[in-house]
């Protein structure tokens, strides 16, 4: 695999990393989600490996949402959610993500029944595992916003007693009809509860997505972001904030916010000074992990090694961590470094 990498990616492979926008339903993988569909006797309109992968094929965000609904109804137990983290923490293990944020979203599995409780003893069970290897893992409470805000609050309500296991809440799902103003009162409730705010805005919503998510939910960071450049003020305001942007280059072309990865801006907000990121939002279906979607910004826009350092140094830059986490994190880089110059 590594083989294939250009220079710069080679570089990257083993530098410690941190990934802060990836729903741990997004990286189930065809196989693990054929054998989960068998073990629970859930009939699939998929028959193997092959059929499941020709079915990656997206016009837009909700035509990836209909399939990713579907991929996730097949988690039922314990094991399965511990099976699914394991896999994405293994993924870090290769990649040298060090540092992981991971986007839980509860409401994809209440029409299955299984409770939050059995959801998070499954994951807490990989991640104990893996933090014997030094792994850092944080989890986002992410909401889907084409629920109405009551069930979220509800939600929000359910995850109070396990509030130590969350950093963070977000909002994902179908973007366009469903604004950040809908939210208003579940930001302001999951703040007074001491959680860190972040959104999706400006995937497929406009960029005064972006501005609403900022001035009426308060979040501190934006999943996405990327069509800040329809919005030359705001632009302007984000490089000077350098509120982050956690950028998903595969995912925006899977997704047809881009006709290709040549049309890609990312590497431009990062010249004018915005804090933007690299991540893989949902590997099992976009075509790749974190690695891979640097080894396309390398392929397709020329990023050179400062501009990738750049974006990983953004990466421990907008992290929920304490500032003695990000210490450590950077004392990592910096020490890749000295053995690995620029
Ligand atoms: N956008 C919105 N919701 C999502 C996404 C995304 O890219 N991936 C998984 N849920
Ligand atoms: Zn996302």
């Amino acid at each position: 695999m590594t083989a294939a990498y250009g220079p710069v990616t080679q570089w990257l492979a083993a530098m410690p990393k941190a990934e802060l926008h990836l729903h741990i339903d997004g990286s189930l993988r065809a196989p693990r989600l054929l054998s989960l569909a068998q073990k629970h006797g859930v009939t699939l309109p998929y028959a193997s490996v092959e059929d499941v992968e020709a079915a990656y094929e997206f016009d837009d965000l909700q035509s990836f949402l209909d399939l990713y609904y579907l991929g996730a109804s097949v988690l039922r137990d314990e094991e399965d959610f511990y099976l699914l983290m394991q896999d994405y923490l293994e993924v870090c293990r290769r990649q040298h993500i060090i540092h992981c944020e991971i986007m839980v979203e509860p409401q994809t599995y209440l029409p299955q029944g299984v409770a939050l409780g059995t959801v998070l003893q499954g994951f807490s069970r990989a991640i104990t595992e893996a933090m014997h290897w030094g792994q850092s893992v944080k989890l986002i409470l992410s909401f889907l916003r084409h629920l109405p805000e009551s069930d979220c609050l509800a939600m929000l309500e359910a995850a109070d007693p396990y509030r130590e296991h969350f950093c963070a809440i977000g909002l994902a799902s179908a973007e366009r009809d469903f604004p950040p103003a809908n939210f208003q009162t579940l930001y302001r409730e999951a703040a007074a509860r001491g959680y860190a705010l972040t959104a999706h805005a400006g995937e497929e919503g406009p960029a005064a997505f972006i501005r609403d998510a900022l001035d009426l939910l308060g979040v501190s960071r934006i999943d996405h972001g990327v069509r800040v450049v329809e919005d030359p003020a705001l632009r302007e305001e984000l490089a000077v904030t350098r509120v982050p942007l956690t950028v998903c280059p595969l995912s925006n072309v899977r997704l047809c916010v881009y006709g290709n990865m040549r049309e890609h801006r990312i590497l431009e907000l990062l010249q004018d000074g915005l804090c933007v990121t690299v991540n893989s939002d949902d590997p099992a279906y976009f075509g790749g992990d974190l690695l891979e979607n640097f080894a396309a910004l390398e392929n397709d826009l020329a990023m050179d090694r400062s501009q990738a350092l750049a974006l990983v140094r953004n990466g421990f830059e907008a992290a929920f961590l304490s500032e003695t986490e990000r210490a450590d994190c950077i004392a990592a880089l910096d020490r890749y470094l000295a053995e690995h110059p620029l």
